[in-house]
């Protein structure tokens, strides 16, 4: 399915790149330039991205949960 008419990106140019590890749409953009012309496929090619985007976290600590402490 063509997403972008503009540019000629597909979903699966999308998820090509997700799954390549890109991470977040303005990164997406940079790439392909979906969504930099007329605007019009903005929100589907961000709905297409999120849904091919695994969820990425920090393998480091930062993906811990966050505890909150109350100073008294
Ligand atoms: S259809 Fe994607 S920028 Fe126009």
């Amino acid at each position: 399915m063509i997403v972008c008419l503009c540019h000629g990106v597909s979903e699966r140019d999308i998820a090509r790149e997700a799954a390549a590890g890109c991470t977040n749409f303005d990164a997406l953009q940079d790439e392909l330039r979906v969504g930099t012309a007329c605007g019009a496929c903005t929100d589907c090619a961000r709905e297409t991205f999120d849904a091919h985007a695994a969820p990425r976290g920090c393998p480091g600590a930062c993906a811990r949960p966050v505890v909150m402490f109350a100073m008294a």
